[in-house]
């Protein structure tokens, strides 16, 4: 349970930090109606990664794991940046030293720029550590291109060496993208304070920014309305819904949107 101590602490620890990483995970988009990976109705439940988020999988069925982002896209494509999004965006835009890192693939703090008519989107831009759902890229050559499709079939092939184009995004057993991972480790070594939203912490090596900022002496922020892994080290856990605690938290108001 959140306790009004448990947010106030929360709120004076980023208070005291001039610089903060934040992290987010699935959980922040729930509440925009995007499935999570790993609750009750997540997209692991009804489905295998092995079967779909891996480069044997593609290499096995590229119509299958095409299918599957095709139906996220569309999943996506309905649903709006929520009062979290929001509030994150604003609070980028209004003081310096926060850096953004994201495990979403959903583009949705992106979309919050654009709902913000933010003048400079490049300041609340997120690091993306597993890409995006809106680009694709070639399984050979690097070929990379922004693709929003959701209604097409098939398997598109490279303009560049017609080999099989993919979803820009990381499968299991793949690398993190250096440059974003490089960025985020840097901006958590660097910072005062890690705020965690909506991930549950047991995907690495993106949960490491987080356990980095730790280790290098950040206190740990954490707002999910359930257990996380990074809860042991926690400084404070706000057990609230991403689109009321984050708002709460960064006590700014915010447009509600869901
Ligand atoms: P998970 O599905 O593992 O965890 C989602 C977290 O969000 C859980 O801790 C939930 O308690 C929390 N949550 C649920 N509803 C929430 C809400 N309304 N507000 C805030 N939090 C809420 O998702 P991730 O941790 O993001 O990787 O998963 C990490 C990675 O595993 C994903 O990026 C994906 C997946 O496999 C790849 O595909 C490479």
């Amino acid at each position: 349970m959140t306790t009004p101590s448990s947010i106030e602490a929360a709120r004076s620890l980023l208070r005291a930090a001039a610089r903060v990483v934040v992290l987010t995970g699935a959980g922040v988009s729930a509440d925009s109606g995007v499935p999570t990976f790993r609750g009750p109705d997540g997209l692991w439940r009804g489905h295998r990664p092995e079967d779909l988020a891996t480069p044997e999988a593609f290499a096995r069925s590229p119509e299958t794991v095409w299918a599957w982002y095709r139906w996220r896209r569309s999943v996506v494509a309905e649903c709006r940046p929520n009062a979290a999004h929001i509030a994150l965006a604003r609070w980028m835009m209004a003081r310096d030293g926060i850096t953004l890192v994201t495990q979403n693939v959903d583009g949705l703090h992106e979309r919050s720029a654009v709902e913000l008519d933010a003048e400079d989107s490049a300041r609340v831009a997120p690091i993306l550590l597993h890409g995006s759902l809106f680009r694709i890229r070639c399984r050979d050559c690097a070929y990379e291109r922004e693709d929003r499709d959701a209604a097409a079939v098939g398997v598109p092939a490279c303009p560049a060496c017609g080999a099989p184009l993919r979803p820009a995004v990381v499968w299991f057993g793949e690398a993190l993208p250096a440059r974003a991972l490089r960025l985020s480790i840097a901006a958590a070594r660097r910072a005062d304070a890690c705020l965690v939203i909506g991930t549950s912490g047991v995907v690495y090596p993106a949960a490491g920014v987080a356990m980095e900022a730790v280790s290098s002496g950040a206190r740990l922020i954490v707002i999910d309305p359930g257990e996380t892994a990074f809860d042991p080290v926690a400084d404070a856990c706000v057990r609230m819904h991403a689109k009321d605690g984050v708002p709460s938290l960064l006590d700014l108001a915010t447009t509600p949107h869901s």
